[in-house]
């Protein structure tokens, strides 16, 4: 399978978490079309990819009125139809719904949305390897 990964950072935790999903998923063999910022996504990684991964990080008060943060990107992401998309965000404390609110602007863009996972900033390399593993057990079945 092929994947492109886009990632909304501010402080680097979504950008490594990208980079730790997109070498998990290299050691399954899939090979990664490209790993951009949201603000500046490579169309052209987009294109090549069955699996558009998108990150982002919640944002909000902790334990209310959390929600990704860029949402404006997202929603600025070229078209996705016919693509397959799986979203996660990282957080501090609790990702309330932020996860759905990616997947309703992924499906927005025309993706087909498979799933999602909030990563803890503090397990992002246990949560990454995770998230890989789902994702290409999730794609074997379809
Ligand atoms: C202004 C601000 C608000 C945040 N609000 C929340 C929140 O409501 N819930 C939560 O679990 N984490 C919250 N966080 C923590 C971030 O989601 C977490 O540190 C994330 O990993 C940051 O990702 P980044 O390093 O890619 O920017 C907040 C961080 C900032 C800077």
């Amino acid at each position: 399978m092929k994947a492109a990964v886009i990632i909304e950072s501010l402080t680097g935790n979504t950008w490594k978490a990208g980079e730790m999903i997109a070498a998990n998923l290299q050691q399954e063999n899939w090979s990664i079309t490209g790993v951009s910022a949201a603000k500046t996504p490579d169309h052209k990684s987009i294109q090549d990819a069955d699996v558009v991964i998108v990150g982002t990080w919640v944002h909000g008060l902790f334990v209310v009125g959390q929600s990704p943060w860029g949402i404006d990107r997202l929603r600025a992401l070229p078209a996705m139809a016919g693509k397959k998309a799986v979203g996660f965000c990282t957080f501090a404390l609790n990702p309330g719904r932020s996860l759905d609110v990616m997947t309703r602007e992924l499906e927005g863009r025309g993706a087909q949305v498979i799933g999602g996972l909030a990563l803890h900033r503090g397990k992002l390399a246990e949560h990454s390897e995770e998230f890989a593993l789902r994702l290409v057990d999730a794609t074997s079945s379809l």
